[in-house]
């Protein structure tokens, strides 16, 4: 990660994720949040109660990652490999079908995204994951986005993140392709472990 700045401020000496250099050539991404879908979802709703983890941190809990994953399962398989929670992060992931129960996180967390749309960056996000950054109560914890993609799809590679980075105004901090290299794994890992221990550091005291 570069010092890019993070949610209120910089996050110091966080450089165990470097992003891509591609990113550093900034593209104008199509809304992220359609306006109709940011109307529906920002009226008056009750409380939710939070979603449980798919993966729950083993030991001293330091953070969290959302992720998405289509049928194909790529995201998944990178993800599994990446044993987060042995770092001491909750695993969470947002649900393919519409009919299943909309995922509601209450905790900081770093989105991991595939990227969609076929090259059209307008579409890069897949709709599950708009409905979930739509919902202000889940965006108000998102502190950072990784991405994936197909370098097939040249300029649109890994597209997704630069729409949430841009939207959403959180650092773009990784980009892998498909199912990820062990190296890519690795990286990540490590790389949110100490993002994650920095952002605890750079937290005033007694803040949640
Ligand atoms: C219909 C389709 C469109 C895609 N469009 C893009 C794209 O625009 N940019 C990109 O980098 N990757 C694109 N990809 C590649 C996916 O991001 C990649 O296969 C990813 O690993 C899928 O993750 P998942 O299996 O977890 O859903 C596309 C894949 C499919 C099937």
């Amino acid at each position: 990660m570069t010092a890019t700045p993070a949610i209120s401020g910089t996050i110091p000496g966080s450089t165990a994720i470097t992003p891509q250099s591609r990113i550093a050539s900034p593209r104008t991404p199509e809304p992220a949040l359609t306006p109709a879908e940011q109307a529906q979802h920002e009226q008056a709703q009750p409380a939710q109660s939070a979603s449980a983890p798919e993966s729950n941190a083993i030991g001293t809990h330091i953070g969290a990652v959302v992720y998405f994953s289509s049928a194909s399962e790529n995201t998944a398989r990178f993800i599994a490999h990446c044993r987060l929670p042995e770092v001491g992060i909750n695993v969470y992931r947002i649900p393919l079908r519409p009919k299943d129960a909309p995922l509601v996180v209450n905790e900081p967390f770093v989105i991991v995204v595939p990227t969609y749309g076929g090259g059209d960056i307008s579409k890069a996000l897949p709709p599950q994951v708009r409905r979930f950054l739509n919902d202000r109560g889940n965006r108000s914890q998102l502190r950072g986005v990784i991405a994936s993609g197909n370098t097939n799809f040249g300029d649109a590679f890994c597209a997704a993140g630069d729409v949430i980075a841009a939207k959403c105004h959180v650092p773009f901090l990784y980009s892998f392709e498909l199912t990820g290299t062990p190296e890519d794994m690795r990286k990540v890992r490590e790389g949110l472990h100490g993002f994650f221990s920095q952002l605890a550091s750079s937290k005033p005291a007694g803040a949640d």
